[in-house]
């Protein structure tokens, strides 16, 4: 596949942040400071590029509110990846009818994956007359421009042109949080999975440069950040399309050499692309979380291969045993498709065998959703809906069980915990995690927040542990 990596001149975002000042000051003329709600669906790069929304937001000077009666401005991030999604953000968007009456100058912005697909775009323009503005997530960029055009021409703007996507550094960021950050490395994926519609949406994968991924992750810790997730959909090809030599193993070692008291962790990582050196450079890199989130799909060799996944179920089996060589306290975690089409009972079967053999801490699991224009929307679909439904919910039961058991080995120890927030009306009002990635429920003070602290577990559940500070 030809693609050329692009880099959005620095001076294109300038632009945009001067027009985002236009904005502010054009709100100030008017006497007041509007407020903005950003409605994040999806996955976290979806939260990373509402924070990035929120930083432009911030920007024009706009303050921000939960409330979608008090909001001046919405906008509604949106995720493609299953027909849920989709319906969740339908169904809130044609509730914002009722806010839209009771505050006629609302401006309703609808942008993310959804929206970059064109059935969606068109059936937005055509269903929900109350959106004002549309925009996919190549052309995140230049959000304050297209709202401009909105306050000025009065009209509805859509920009969802298709687009292979470029990297843009410099955007301004508003962090939700101030322990755990979120740090993009890639964007886009080639793997053209056959269910999945996030190489369409997304565009080609493009890596950011080394540099400037190791300036922001100096800044994070600088700042206070103790957890920094890396994300990408395919970490483990970042740098191909860079051709400076740095893979994602050795930006691991690199980003390890920043000094201070803080962990790093990453996802998602594809199978057939995670390797000896990168399990060896987790098991090596001190601030590396050993955890890995090894997406399966399917057990089936078949269904994998129709899955366009690029292993079988031994290679995959393989390369857990050698993670787990490398890191012995390795947390495993996965995403499992149920009723791909043409996954037949025994197929699934399979399934449940790896699932078994595996022993995963926890596991994301998925009843398959037909995608517009993916190859997989048009193989033939025999098994029935219940069936299908059946067999989602015998694997949602082992995946109970053996997170339930795997949690239970953790009683009586005492690991070291991040604490990441307080809520002073909860039972277990510290919420932290272990270096490895498990949450725990913890009693303690609200002044451990943003610390490493050991805490004894003191009882588990299949999703969670539960424990006291020591
Ligand atoms: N149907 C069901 N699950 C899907 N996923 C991606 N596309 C689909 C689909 N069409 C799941 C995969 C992926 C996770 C993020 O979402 O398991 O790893
Ligand atoms: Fe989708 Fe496969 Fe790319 Fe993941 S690796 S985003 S499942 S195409």
């Amino acid at each position: 596949m030809a693609y050329e990596r692009t880099e959005l001149p620095r001076a294109q975002i300038e632009a945009q942040e001067a027009v985002a000042h236009r904005i502010a000051a054009r709100f100030a003329a008017e006497g007041r400071r509007p407020l903005a709600l950003v409605d994040t669906y999806g996955c976290q790069q979806n939260e990373s590029d509402s924070e990035r929304i929120r930083g432009y937001l911030a920007e024009m000077g706009c303050g921000f509110t939960d409330d979608e009666f008090a909001a001046d401005i919405i906008v509604v991030n949106t995720c493609a990846v299953r027909e849920h999604a989709e319906q969740r953000v339908l169904g809130n968007v044609g509730a914002l009818n009722h806010t839209k009456k009771a505050k006629p100058g609302q401006i309703i912005a609808l942008c993310g994956c959804m929206v970059q697909q064109p059935h969606m775009a068109e059936r937005v323009k055509r269903s929900y007359p109350i959106v004002n503005l549309v925009f996919g997530p190549h052309e995140l960029w230049r959000f304050p421009e297209l709202l401009e055009r909105v306050l000025n021409e009065r009209r509805r703007v859509f920009a969802v042109a298709g687009s292979e996507g470029t990297v843009t550094e410099g955007i301004p960021r508003r962090r939700d949080g101030q322990v755990k950050a979120w740090l993009s490395v890639m964007y886009g994926c080639n793997n053209f999975c056959t269910y999945c519609v996030v190489p369409y949406v997304r565009g080609r994968e493009r890596s950011r440069r080394p540099e400037e991924i190791l300036a922001e992750a100096r800044e994070l810790v600088a700042a206070g950040y103790r957890d920094i997730t890396l994300l990408g959909q395919n970490v483990n090809s970042y740098g191909k399309d860079l051709g400076s030599g740095t893979d994602f193993a050795e930006l691991l070692y690199r980003l390890n050499d920043i000094p201070g008291d803080w962990v790093l962790r990453f996802m998602t990582s594809h199978p057939k692309d995670a390797t000896e050196k990168l399990f060896r450079a987790m098991a090596e890199c001190e601030h590396c979380a050993h955890h890995l989130h090894l997406p399966v799909q399917a057990g089936s060799d078949r269904v994998l291969r129709a899955m366009n996944r690029g292993y079988t179920a031994a290679e995959y089996l393989e390369k857990v045993a050698l993670a787990r060589q490398y890191m012995p306290d390795l947390v495993l975690t996965t995403d499992i498709i149920v009723g791909f089409p043409g996954e037949t009972a025994e197929e699934f079967e399979e399934t449940l065998r790896l699932v078994e053999t595996v022993g995963y801490d926890s596991m994301f699991t998925f009843l398959y959703s037909p995608r517009v224009g993916t190859v997989a929307a048009g193989l033939p679909d025999p098994r029935p809906k219940a069936d299908k439904q059946r067999s989602f919910e015998r694997l949602v039961a082992l995946a109970t069980d053996i997170s339930s058991q795997r949690h239970a080995a953790y009683v009586g120890r005492t690991l070291e915990a991040l604490a990441e927030s307080y809520d002073a009306s909860a039972d277990w009002p510290l919420t932290a995690r272990t270096r490895n990635g498990r949450l725990v429920h913890c009693k303690g003070g609200a002044a451990l927040v943003g610390q490493f602290v050991p805490v004894r577990i003191t009882g588990s559940t299949s999703w969670s542990l539960f424990g006291e500070t020591v």
